[in-house]
C-alpha cells in the first residue's frame, strides 16, 4: 500500500543549495544509518524525524550530503534491506510525510540527500513474491536436482551462509543471494525495470538527490545459472568473477538509470555499491553514461601499510581517471568492522586513516559515529543481535569482500558496527532518545558523546569538524592532481595543490626534513630546526 502525503510537497523544485553540475565529484557524504542515528519517539530506534532533528549537527560537522540507509516499509529480516514497499516508510521509522519533511528541511540546511535503492531482491513478504503466479515471473524460480527435486538448482552459497536457494511448498525453489527473506528478482523480466524506473521516479519527484544502489553488482546472473564447482565460492569471492555478480549485463541498467538522473534538474546521482574484484572493473560502473560514483572497497580493505596503500590508491586513481571519473573513498559502513577496530591500531590509526582519506582527491564517505572515534562493539551478547548473517553462520574471516564479514569484530558479524549514536550524558542511552536502544552501548561511551567531544580541541568530532572545514576552504584539495613525493620506508608524501600531506603508518616517530606549516594534524607533531617528528601512526596536512 502506498502512504499519502498529507500537505502537497514542492516536489520538481530544484532542491537544495549549491547544486554545481559536479557537486559530488569531490563531496564529502554522510552514512546516517537510520535505526541508529536518532530515536525521537522512545522505541529505541531511531528514525526520521530523529535525522531530521539533528540537522544542524551534521550541517556544522561540515558534511555536503547525507545518504540515509532504508527506512522502506518492510518486516526488517536484514535491517531494512528486505523491502516489503518501496513508497511506504515503515512505521518503526515515521511515515512518508516525514521523509518529505527531512528531505525539504535537509535542503533548507544546504544538505543533499541521497536514499538507500534495493533492486537485487525484494522482501518475501512483497506482493510480487506473495503472489505465487507473479512470483514465478518476476523471481529466479527453478525446479531442484536430484530424483524428486529435493537438491538445491545449483551449488551458490547465500553471503549470509547456507544455500542460496530455498524450497517453496509447490517443491520448485527461489535464489536469494542473501536470506531467504530476500528472494532475488528476476532482471530479465522487463516488468522489473518498469517497476524500478517508477520507484525511482517517485523518490526523485519528492526531491532526492540521488541513490545508492545496493548490491548494484548482483541484478544479472550468468545465463544458465552455471555451478561454481564445490566449496570454491568463499576462496574466489571478491577476487574474481561470481556467475551472479559483476556480471556484464549489469551495466545496461545502469545506463538506462543515468539516463533517467540526468532527465531531472539538479545533477541527481548514483553511487553503486558494487564489490568488483579489480580496481578496473569497478571502473566501468562509473563511465560517462553510467553511475557517479562506486564505493571503492579496495581501499577500504587494505591495512594499514604505507605500500599497500600507495598501491591501491594509485591503481584507483589510475582506473577512474581512464573513464573521467573521481573516486570514492570510505573507511567504515554499515556492513564492515568500524575502522577504529579493524586497522589493528585504535583511534591513532583511525585518525590518521580518515585524515589520509580526506586529503585524496575525490569524494569520501563517512559512517555515523567515526567521527566520534567509535569502536567497533564486540561483546554484543548473543540474544541482542539482529544480523541474519549471524544466525546464518556467515564465514568470519576478513577482509570484507562482500560486507558481511571481517577481521577484528566479534567475530565479523554487522552488528557491533549498528550500535546507536551517543549524544551526551554518562549513560545509556547517551541522548540517542527518551527511551533504550535497541542494541546495548558500551558503559563508558559518554566520554565519546557528542557534547563530550565538542570544543574539545583534541576531540576526534573537532579533528573532523576542522579537516571538512579545511577541504571547503583549501581550493586544492577535493578534486584535482595530486603528486607522490619521495618518502621514508613506511611513510607516505603526497602533494595536493597548496597542500602537503604526509602519512607515518610505523608505530615509532619518524624525522622527516620540515615540509611547510603544519595545517592539521591527526597527533601533536614537533617541528624543530628544520625538520618534523612525525608521531607513529600519524597524518599530517602541511600548507606548502
Ligand atoms: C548490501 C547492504 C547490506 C545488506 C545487503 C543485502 O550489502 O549494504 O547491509 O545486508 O546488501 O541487501
Amino acid at each position: 500500500m502506498t502512504q499519502e502525503l498529507t500537505s502537497p510537497s514542492p516536489a520538481r523544485q530544484a532542491p537544495g543549495p549549491g547544486r554545481g553540475p559536479g557537486w559530488w565529484r569531490d563531496a564529502v557524504i554522510y552514512q546516517v544509518y537510520v535505526r541508529s542515528f536518532a530515536d525521537s519517539d522512545g522505541d529505541g530506534i531511531g528514525d526520521l524525524q530523529g535525522v531530521r532533528s539533528r540537522l544542524p549537527y551534521l550541517k556544522e560537522l561540515g558534511v555536503d550530503a547525507v545518504w540515509l540507509t532504508p527506512f522502506y516499509a518492510s518486516p526488517q529480516a536484514d535491517g531494512g534491506y528486505d523491502v516489503a514497499d518501496y513508497r511506504a516508510v515503515d512505521p518503526l521509522f515515521g511515515r512518508l510525510q516525514d521523509a518529505d519533511e527531512l528531505i525539504r528541511a535537509a535542503h533548507e540546511t544546504g544538505l543533499r540527500v541521497i536514499v538507500d535503492i534495493v533492486p537485487n531482491h525484494t522482501s518475501d513478504q512483497h506482493p510480487w513474491f506473495q503472489d505465487p503466479e507473479l512470483a514465478r515471473q518476476r523471481y529466479i524460480f527453478r525446479p531442484g536436482k536430484g530424483d524428486s527435486g529435493q537438491l538445491p538448482p545449483n551449488d551458490w552459497e547465500s553471503i549470509f551462509g547456507g544455500p542460496a536457494w530455498t524450497r517453496t511448498g509447490r517443491g520448485d525453489w527461489y535464489l536469494h543471494l542473501f536470506a531467504p527473506e530476500q528472494p532475488d528478482l528476476d532482471w530479465e523480466n522487463p516488468d522489473v525495470h518498469a517497476e524500478f524506473t517508477a520507484i525511482l521516479r517517485f523518490w526523485l519527484d519528492l526531491g532526492v538527490d540521488g541513490f545508492r544502489i545496493d548490491v548494484a553488482h548482483g541484478m544479472v546472473k550468468a545465463a544458465g545459472l552455471p555451478d561454481i564447482g564445490h566449496g570454491r565460492q568463499a576462496t574466489l569471492i571478491g577476487s574474481q568473477h561470481l556467475p551472479f555478480f559483476d556480471q556484464d549485463g549489469v551495466h545496461a541498467i545502469h545506463r538506462a538509470w543515468r539516463t533517467l538522473l540526468d532527465g531531472y534538474d539538479g545533477a541527481r546521482i548514483g553511487v553503486a555499491e558494487a564489490w568488483a574484484p579489480t580496481p578496473e572493473r569497478l571502473a566501468l560502473y562509473v563511465r560517462p553514461d553510467e553511475l557517479h560514483q562506486a564505493f571503492n572497497f579496495q581501499f577500504l580493505g587494505t591495512g594499514w601499510r604505507a605500500d599497500g596503500l600507495r598501491e591501491v590508491i594509485d591503481a584507483s586513481l589510475a582506473a577512474t581517471a581512464s573513464v573521467g571519473a573521481p573516486t570514492t573513498w570510505v573507511l567504515s559502513n554499515h556492513d564492515v568492522v568500524r575502522h577504529t577496530t579493524r586497522l589493528g591500531g585504535g583511534l591513532a590509526r583511525a585518525r590518521a586513516a580518515t585524515l589520509l582519506m580526506l586529503a585524496l582527491p575525490g569524494s569520501a564517505y563517512l559512517y555515523q559515529g567515526e567521527e566520534l572515534g567509535l569502536p567497533e562493539v564486540t561483546d554484543l551478547p548473543d540474544e541482542v543481535r539482529q544480523d541474519p548473517a549471524f544466525f546464518r553462520g556467515a564465514a568470519s574471516a576478513g577482509p570484507a569482500p562482500d560486507g558481511t564479514a571481517d577481521a577484528g569484530g566479534q567475530d565479523g558479524m554487522r552488528d557491533g558496527c549498528r550500535v546507536p549514536l551517543p549524544w551526551a550524558g554518562d549513560r545509556p542511552p547517551y541522548g540517542f532518545g527518551p527511551g533504550g536502544s535497541w542494541l546495548p552501548q558500551p558503559a563508558d561511551w559518554g566520554a565519546l558523546s557528542v557534547a563530550a567531544q565538542t570544543g574539545d580541541p583534541d576531540s576526534t568530532l573537532e579533528l573532523y569538524r576542522t579537516a571538512l572545514a579545511l577541504r571547503r576552504t583549501l581550493p586544492g584539495l577535493g578534486d584535482g592532481p595530486m603528486n607522490w613525493r619521495p618518502a621514508p620506508d613506511g611513510v607516505l608524501t603526497f602533494a595536493r595543490p597548496g597542500v602537503l600531506c604526509t602519512v607515518n603508518t610505523l608505530p615509532d616517530p619518524v624525522e622527516i626534513p620540515l615540509p611547510g606549516r603544519p595545517l592539521l594534524s591527526s597527533a601533536p607533531v614537533a617541528t624543530e630546526d628544520g625538520s618534523a617528528l612525525l608521531p607513529g601512526d600519524s597524518c599530517t596536512w602541511w600548507a606548502i
